[in-house]
């Protein structure tokens, strides 16, 4: 269970949420998406994709802001006979107190952030937000790690964006794969999942930006399987 999290607007906690349903759709997981932003993008994004034919069964998204229903809905999904499952919540800007129930019981909480523009420093604020909350709990172990995915990297970065990004490997917990920026994820926004809009065009060159995109997403979510490995065998 992975939390996007991150208190900038517009630094793509919704787009990694839409890569990482995908990738875990194309590996053959189930998918629970919570979608706690009231603009409900993610719920308006499955309408779509169900729409468009682009959508698969093991995906689901729940629209809602109530932490007692998010509780029981795990409570079902961890009744469930084993299999694997990722759940994905998706929050609106703004990290607050109101969010530290659906955080705790997440394994791992994840901040993309953008190189060079105004994500630093409200990226820290988040993980200030993450020490603090540390502090507010009983067990500060209970507070899962955090990890930081840099997002919406040029092909060619400029030198203001390539010393954004060595800025951020040397003072955040950042995962080695960057997100690049491609149109790919733009399509994925208006039109489902990566790997069924993949399957349904006919269009060689536009099949391969989609693999392409599906492939970075899947190094993605394996990099942050293994952080929740090493914080499972920590605690
Ligand atoms: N890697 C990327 N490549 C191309 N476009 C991207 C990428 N990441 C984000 N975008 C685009 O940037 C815009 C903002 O991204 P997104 O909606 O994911 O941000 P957000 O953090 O969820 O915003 P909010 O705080 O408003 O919920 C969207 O139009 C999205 O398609
Ligand atoms: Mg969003």
């Amino acid at each position: 269970m992975i939390a996007v999290i991150n208190r900038k607007g517009g630094c793509g906690k919704s787009t990694l949420v839409r890569g990482l349903a995908s990738a875990a759709i194309a590996r053959g997981d189930r998918v629970t998406v919570f979608d706690t932003d009231s603009s409900q993008s993610i719920y308006g994004w499955m309408k779509v994709a169900k729409q468009l034919g682009n959508w698969n069964d093991r995906a689901e998204v729940i629209h809602t802001y109530d932490p007692a229903e998010i509780t029981a809905k795990l409570d079902a999904i961890y009744n469930e006979p084993e299999h694997d499952h990722l759940v994905l919540i998706d929050t609106f800007g703004g990290a607050s107190e109101a969010l530290d129930d659906v955080v705790l019981q997440s394994h791992l909480i994840v901040a993309p952030v953008r190189p060079g523009r105004g994500d630093y420093t409200e990226t820290m604020e988040t993980l200030i937000w993450h020490e603090r909350l540390k502090g507010r709990v009983n067990n500060a172990q209970s507070v899962p790690d955090y990890r930081v995915v840099i997002n919406a990297v040029s092909a060619d970065p400029s030198a203001t964006e390539r010393q954004a990004i060595e800025q951020i490997f040397g003072s955040m917990p950042v995962i080695e794969e960057p997100i690049m920026e491609r149109k790919a994820y733009k399509q994925v926004d208006g039109e489902g999942l990566l790997g069924e809009i993949r399957d349904n065009t006919r269009k060689g060159i536009i099949q391969n930006h989609l693999t392409n995109a599906l492939e970075e997403m899947d190094a993605v979510l394996q990099l942050l399987d293994e952080a929740m490995l090493t914080d499972a065998e920590a605690v």
